[in-house]
């Protein structure tokens, strides 16, 4: 048995024995947070709060949502909820340690996220301490639309990204080499991992060699102690562990950045990465931005941007070699690109990433199936009224994108992997938002996007994907498979 395993083990004991105590001892615990957070808002604000239960004292329904999460349908917990409640879309709990509502109707997570007035970032306490309060996710509404602004430009549309086709195709075609040259299988989720991190830092240092494959666990340490059960900083538990990893990330990009500054200083020629106009950005008042905000916001970015995009990487790979017929129209798509294309041209271009119409398809049913992330957080600013209910002041909103984007009646067969439901089809506004929505719209998609378009070129054209264990189960909340996906990749004849 591994020490995660065991951490997994006694933090499940521990649960169980507290749960198990207070059934026993305090029947009436359930009542209390009741009390706590509803009945002292008052008579009219709490009659309007929406349907629900508030769980137990000091852990809420945390235990459920894991238990629902773990399991092999993570979507339990909601459903849960909407048969219990009925098809309002909005539903009172208790998560993360705080009074919470959860939302999975597309009409009100649409409005809640464009809704910068009554809403801001709302992450749990475990997630702000590991990605720093000074940072994307702490700082005032103006402070983050002028550093957006400043971050996103040179990443934003497939136009901007295009000048760096050339490098992530480099990236691609020699991990992939990588791959089969390998004799024994390799782990699919690490590897994509090392290529969207490799992209990234790419992209934000100018160089992909920032990362050693230490900084990678590290990071993945953070990724997964944001959303800990039990957020204590006792050694063993996760959540300690990540916050140890924390540290040595904030080490290895302050150690960057100091050298990033005297080497700049040295040469006015050398380009321009997106950790340079960072260094040369002022704030609101006309000073330089601090190290501590310059790193947090570093790390924000490659923390929400590597993993994700692996994870959703992996699935899309699993999908298109689970349908083979599916996979076959897309790599006859990509065959037609090369067809057209001049015998003297070398690499793709944009112009043919563009026409990836059938792929394009692929990437978007894996992005709303794959249920990557599985929600985004938000807390209230005032008392706020919405649709008749009532979401008071300071409680956490949890806009839950997986709820809509699996939903029956917006999306037939919600389970099924199917991009010709594509075909002539728009969203209605709020019903597709893989990367949200309004000010905090995820700024990565477009890279995310080129990333799977290129990536899926070489692969198919080129290679054979064969999973080692296809019955792997499904790990949530990292959701992919508990086996990391070990796959044997070989060149094609
Ligand atoms: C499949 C890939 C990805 C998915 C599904 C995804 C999804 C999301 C979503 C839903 C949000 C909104 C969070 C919120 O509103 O609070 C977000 C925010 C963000 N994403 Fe991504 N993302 C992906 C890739 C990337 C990449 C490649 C980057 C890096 C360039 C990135 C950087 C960010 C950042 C910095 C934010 C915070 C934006 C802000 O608070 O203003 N993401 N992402
Ligand atoms: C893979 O193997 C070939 C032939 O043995 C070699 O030329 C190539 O450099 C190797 N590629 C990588 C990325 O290891
Ligand atoms: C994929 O989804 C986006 C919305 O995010 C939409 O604009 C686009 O048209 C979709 N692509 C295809 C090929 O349907």
């Amino acid at each position: 048995m591994t020490s995660k395993n065991m951490e997994f083990n006694l933090v499940w004991l521990i649960l169980a024995a507290m749960a198990g105590a207070y059934v026993f001892l305090f029947g009436f615990l359930k009542q209390i947070n009741e009390w706590h957070y509803v009945i002292r808002l008052g008579r009219k604000k709490h009659s309007s709060l929406p349907p629900g239960d508030m769980g137990w004292p000091f852990i809420g329904n945390m235990i459920s949502f894991f238990r629902a999460f773990r399991s092999r349908d993570p979507d339990s917990f909601i459903n849960n909820l909407v048969h219990r409640y009925g098809r309002t879309g909005i539903y009172k709990t208790s998560l993360f340690g705080n009074p919470s509502v959860i939302v999975c109707s597309p009409e009100l997570s649409r409005k809640i996220l464009t809704d910068d007035e009554r809403f801001e970032a709302g992450y749990p306490s475990s997630l702000m301490k590991l990605f720093g309060r000074k940072s994307f996710l702490g700082i005032t509404k103006s402070e983050h639309r002028r550093l957006r602004k400043l971050l996103a430009a040179p990443i934003n549309g497939h136009e901007a990204l295009s000048m760096y086709i050339r490098c992530i195709e480099d990236i691609m075609i020699s991990s992939l080499e990588e791959w089969a040259n390998n004799t024994s299988p390799i782990e699919y989720v690490t590897e994509w991992k090392k290529i969207s991190f490799r992209v990234i830092t790419k992209l934000f240092t100018g160089s992909a060699d920032f990362m050693s494959e230490s900084m990678i666990e590290q990071y993945g340490l953070v990724f997964r102690g944001a959303f800990s059960l039990l957020p204590v900083d006792v050694p063993g538990f996760l959540f300690h562990r990540a916050l140890k990893a924390r540290k040595i990330l904030v080490n290895g990009i302050q150690s960057h950045l100091d050298e990033r500054r005297y080497r700049n200083g040295d040469d006015p020629n050398i380009e321009k990465a997106m950790i340079d106009l960072l260094l040369e950005a002022k704030d609101n008042d006309g000073e330089k931005l601090e190290d501590e905000l310059i790193i947090n916001i570093l790390l924000g970015f490659l923390l929400a941007g590597h993993e994700t995009t692996a994870q959703v990487a992996v699935w899309l790979t699993i999908y298109l070699h689970d349908h083979p017929e599916i996979l076959q129209a897309v790599k006859e798509e990509q065959e037609e690109i090369v067809k057209r294309r001049p015998s003297s041209q070398k690499g793709l271009t944009l112009n043919e990433i563009r026409q990836m119409e059938y792929t394009s398809k692929a990437i978007n049913e894996t992005f709303r199936i794959s249920g990557i992330p599985w929600a985004i957080f938000r807390k209230a600013k005032n008392d706020v009224k919405l649709d008749g209910f009532t979401i008071p002041k300071g409680w956490k909103v949890m806009v839950w994108i997986r709820g809509f984007h699996k939903d029956s009646e917006i999306y037939p067969n919600p389970n099924e992997f199917l991009p010709s439901r594509w075909d002539n089809h728009t969203p209605k506004s709020g019903c597709f938002m893989p990367f949200g929505a309004g000010s905090r719209t995820c700024p990565g998609g477009d890279l995310a996007k080129l990333e799977f378009s290129i990536f899926i070129h070489y692969f198919l054209l080129n290679y054979r994907f064969e999973r080692i264990n296809p019955k792997s189960p499904v790990k949530f909340p990292a959701a992919t498979p508990t086996d990391n996906c070990v796959a044997r990749i070989s060149k094609l004849p």
